[in-house]
This record gives structure tokens, C-alpha cells and sequence, in this order.
């Protein structure tokens, strides 16, 4: 598996496991997400994402109770998480309303619980989860480079952040946000002309690529154009479909880092398959056809 730097001291790998649907798994043993966990790094996927909204709210605990049980995993790993969204359940009941908070009390109570629930010393990379409207440039920028100065938080990034939204903040941030995590499947592909892969590759800021796979919708109709054609393409490069929904991202130029959701364990221990292809410029439009229905212009 490719590595990736994002800055100087840090590293991902190029396909990352996300833990947003951690709590939809029947199996919430700390055993079954230590399989999970060992099932990516066995194939050199050693980032992993979190939020600390996850699983309203719970799910950077089930992470840290896997680590507290098998405390090695942590040095193999690179944690990601993620903090801005106040919604009125667990952690959060008593808040009337859905609303986001970017302001450096916040923030630095939101990094002191994330520590404490995935009991770990240190978030490799810590990422603001969506823009907020009622956002303090300067005071969000300086809670940031403080808490890397602090060493609490070793890189910074954003999340569903469009090109404006990453110029304020990086205006008021001595540290580089590295990336921008935004949602870029073959159904959900506006990134790729409104603007924001290019913002990206511009000013390498590597974009992290969420539900790569529309989250499973991409396999709803067996039927559909997109699912025929990536059939063809699985069989012909010797690889399940999936990875060639996942080789489209690899295959874009702004070194796309895809963020797969999988539970399943079968499907886990086939993510890698997609870093083995490279899909040909023909064969990545016609899945892009197949996906938007007509051809390009
Ligand atoms: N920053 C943000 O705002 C944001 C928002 C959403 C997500 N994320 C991150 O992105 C990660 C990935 O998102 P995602 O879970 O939506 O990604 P995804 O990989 O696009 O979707 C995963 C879903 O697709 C299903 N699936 C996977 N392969 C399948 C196949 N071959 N056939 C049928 N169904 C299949 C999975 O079911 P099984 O479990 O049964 O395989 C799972 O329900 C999250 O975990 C989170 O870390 C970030």
C-alpha cells in the first residue's frame, strides 16, 4: 500500500478505514474491531477515522477500549477524528438544537475527551467536521496551532470545507490544513468541476474522499449501467467491483485518499485490491458515463 505524506511529520495510508458505521455493527466486541483494525493493517491500511459525533458520540470510546485491550495496535496506526458538531444526542442531550462550534474552548474540550475516549497521547490529524458559519477565524486558527504546539495534535485539516472556507482559516493557521475531506464517489462526483480538486491540487492540499462508494449505493441495482460496467472491469483486471469504484478515485491526480465504511469483514480484507489497478483514460470516463447517465460534453 502507497504512503502518503501529508507534512513533514506525517504520513497516511493512500486507502483509509473510517469508523462512522462502527456502531452498526451487530458485533460491538472489542475483539471484532481489533479484527477489523488488524484486517486493514495487514494489508498496509494503518489511518483510521473517527469523529468524535461517531455513534452519537460513543464510538471513539469502542475504538479506545479495543486499544486499551490490545495497546500495540496504536503504534501501527495513524488516528484521524474530527470535532465541530454539537447534535442534541448522547454527549450533547442537553443542547436544544443541531449546531456547529468552532470556537478554542470547544475545540480544546472536544480534543481533551477525544484523547481520553480512544486513550490515546496524541491525534495524528485533527479536522474541523464542517464550516461554521459563526466561525472566529483567528480564534479557531490559533486554538489550532496551539494544540500542535501543545503536541496534544501532531497535523490539522478540514472537512466539507470549499476553497473559501479553507483560504480564511489557512489565512489565520501558521500550520498547513492538509487536507479536506469532502464527499467524491462516482454518483457524488461534483467535486470534480465545481472547483474544489482543483482548489486541492493547486495548493496540495490532498483531498480524503467520503462514502467512495456512495455508502453501498453504487451496488443497489445489479442492473444499472455503472454496476454492469464495473463488473466488466472487475473481471477483466481480476478484482472485485468495488475496488474498481475505489481505483476511479486513485486514478484522479489529486492524489484522492478514499475512506472505506465496510463492516464487513470479507469486503475489509479486500480493500487493498483497488491499489493494484490503474485504470485506463478511456475506462475511467466510461465509468463516469455510466455513473452520470450521458457522456461529456
Ligand atoms: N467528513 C464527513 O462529513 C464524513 C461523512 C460521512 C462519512 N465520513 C467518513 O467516510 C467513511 C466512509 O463512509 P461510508 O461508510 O459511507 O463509505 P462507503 O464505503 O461508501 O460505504 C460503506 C457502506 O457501503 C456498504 N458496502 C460496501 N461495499 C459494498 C458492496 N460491495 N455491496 C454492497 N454494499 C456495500 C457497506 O455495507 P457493509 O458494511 O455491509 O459492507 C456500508 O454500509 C466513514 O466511515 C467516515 O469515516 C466522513
Amino acid at each position: 500500500m502507497q504512503r502518503i505524506s501529508l507534512s513533514d511529520n506525517l504520513s497516511v495510508s493512500q486507502i483509509i478505514y473510517g469508523m462512522w458505521r462502527l456502531t452498526d455493527d451487530p458485533d460491538h466486541s472489542t475483539v471484532h474491531l481489533q479484527h477489523k483494525i488488524e484486517a486493514c493493517l495487514d494489508q498496509g491500511i494503518t489511518t483510521f477515522d473517527q469523529a468524535d459525533i461517531y455513534g452519537g458520540y460513543s464510538s471513539e470510546a469502542e475504538l479506545g477500549n479495543t486499544l486499551k485491550q490490545a495497546p500495540s495496535l496504536r503504534d501501527s496506526m495513524e488516528i484521524i477524528t474530527k470535532c465541530g458538531i454539537v447534535a442534541p444526542i448522547g454527549l450533547h442531550s442537553d443542547k436544544n438544537v443541531k449546531h456547529y462550534d468552532t470556537s478554542a474552548q470547544y475545540i480544546n474540550q472536544a480534543v481533551e475527551r477525544s484523547l481520553k475516549e480512544m486513550a490515546i497521547e496524541q491525534i495524528d490529524l485533527l479536522l474541523l467536521h464542517r464550516p461554521d458559519p459563526l466561525m472566529d477565524a483567528q480564534e479557531t486558527g490559533n486554538a489550532l496551532d496551539a494544540l500542535i504546539a501543545s503536541g496534544k495534535v501532531k497535523a490539522i485539516g478540514v472537512s466539507n470545507f470549499r476553497p473559501w472556507d479553507i483560504e480564511l482559516l489557512q489565512s489565520s493557521t501558521k500550520n498547513k490544513l492538509v487536507t479536506n475531506q469532502i464527499e467524491i464517489s462516482l454518483t457524488q462526483n461534483s467535486a470534480l468541476t465545481n472547483g474544489d480538486l482543483s482548489y486541492m491540487q493547486q495548493h496540495q492540499i490532498l483531498p480524503m474522499a467520503w462514502s467512495p462508494l456512495g455508502g453501498g449505493d453504487l451496488f443497489k441495482n445489479p442492473e444499472s449501467p455503472l454496476n454492469i460496467k464495473l463488473n466488466t472491469l472487475a473481471t477483466s483486471h481480476g478484482v472485485n467491483p468495488a475496488a474498481i469504484a475505489t481505483a476511479w478515485l486513485l486514478r484522479h491526480p489529486a492524489q484522492i485518499l478514499p475512506i472505506m465504511g465496510s463492516n464487513d469483514i470479507y469486503r475489509i480484507k479486500q480493500f487493498s485490491e483497488a491499489s493494484k489497478v490503474t485504470l485506463e483514460r478511456e475506462a475511467w470516463f466510461e465509468l463516469l458515463q455510466a455513473a452520470s447517465g450521458h457522456e461529456v460534453a
